[in-house]
């Protein structure tokens, strides 16, 4: 496993919407033996095994340690959680709320950036002090980010180890800090529910994830939310069912330990396909619907990305998930989909995390 450079490696030029044309002759050998019979048990059990049961239910999440606010304030229909989420504070649930830290951090770089629509003056980090926290000096997240061109606009979250980023990076060798982090503005985005779990994402996905499920039914792709936020305590759940089930090996290549998910950071969402039934949820099949092949090729337009592809096992450390979509933002999605970049751990020029330390 390489440690840094994987973007220097040679790879044939070719976008993301080129290359699920070519994955659509999925599952991989390998990867219906590995379908997720324990995620039907989990989650879309509420058609398969015990209607109206979903362990997959966001709990009452652990305490707030973390205090951050997202930068996107325009949730749009999106409903505030707050209302039904008392465990949290109101500095953390309310949408939009007022940043609690410093919207910029000098040991950065420069404070400043050119303004949206004028033209972007570059501005570079170095290795002691790249733009962009925690990504490699030479990967392709700090190439974008010194064009100018990139969000979040606030450079307190050009920071790949902050949870509260849109940027943060969580995986096997990754854990979230503070284990129990909550987002600081989740809501409950106006889009269709696929299970017994209530949508919920932080802010900025769940408006991108409105906007994008809109444009995917105006093409007659119903898509639906099986599974969204989920706390510390509801990842326990939902990792010890699958050890249950199938065993510690077996879970790890499917679900993550918890304080090691990306659900936990409200920018993570399991989709199902509403037109297609409920056979394919969460496993290989997936990918051949059409919820799937509209979100591989248009997702990164709303700023989203399927994080577990095919032939990246061994750097996501997951096998495939053509249901699980990461929002990254509109330009690093686009980014990395123009530059035929298939994990976040590549484009930040960091090494894969095929297991657990
Ligand atoms: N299924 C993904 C890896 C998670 O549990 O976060
Ligand atoms: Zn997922």
């Amino acid at each position: 496993m390489p440690v840094v450079g994987f973007h220097q490696a040679r790879r044939p030029r070719q976008t993301h919407r080129a290359r699920i044309k070519r994955e659509l002759s999925w599952p991989r050998p390998g990867g219906i033996a590995l379908s997720l019979a324990g995620a039907a048990i989990i989650f879309s059990g509420a058609q398969a095994l015990a209607p109206g049961v979903d362990p997959g239910l966001p709990s009452p999440a652990a305490a707030p340690a973390h205090s951050l606010t997202t930068p996107d304030t325009s949730a749009g229909p999106a409903r505030s959680f707050a209302s039904t989420q008392s465990s949290a504070s109101p500095a953390e649930t309310q949408s939009g709320a007022t940043p609690s830290r410093p919207a910029q951090q000098p040991s950065k770089g420069p404070s400043t950036l050119s303004g949206a629509g004028s033209s972007p003056s570059p501005i570079t980090g170095t290795a002691a002090a790249p733009l962009v926290a925690g990504a490699a000096a030479d990967s392709p997240l700090q190439k974008l980010f010194e064009s100018g061109n990139a969000t979040p606009k606030d450079r307190a979250l050009w920071d790949i180890n902050d949870p509260g980023s849109p940027l943060a990076l969580v995986n096997k060798r990754r854990p979230l800090h503070p284990e129990a982090y909550v987002p600081a503005n989740l809501v409950v985005p106006a889009v269709e529910a696929g299970s017994a779990e209530p949508p919920l994402l932080r802010a900025d996905a769940a408006a991108a994830a409105e906007r994008m499920f809109a444009a995917a039914a105006a093409d007659g792709v119903r898509i639906t939310i099986k599974s969204s936020y989920r706390s510390f305590d509801t990842q326990v759940s939902v990792y010890n069912g699958y050890v249950a089930n199938k065993g510690t090996a077996a879970t790890d290549t499917t679900s993550a330990r918890p304080g090691f998910s990306e659900h936990q950071t409200g920018l993570a969402m399991d989709i199902g396909d509403a037109n297609a039934g409920t056979a394919c949820d969460f496993s290989s099949c997936f990918a051949s619907t059409a919820a799937a092949r509209w979100v591989a090729a248009h997702g990164a337009d709303y700023g989203f990305v399927v994080r577990y592809a095919p032939g990246e096992e061994s750097v996501t450390g997951y096998l495939a998930e053509p249901w699980h979509l990461r929002y990254l933002g509109i330009t690093v999605a686009r980014d990395m989909d123009v530059r035929g970049i298939h994990s976040y751990e590549e484009y930040a020029g960091l090494p894969g995390a095929p297991d657990y330390k």
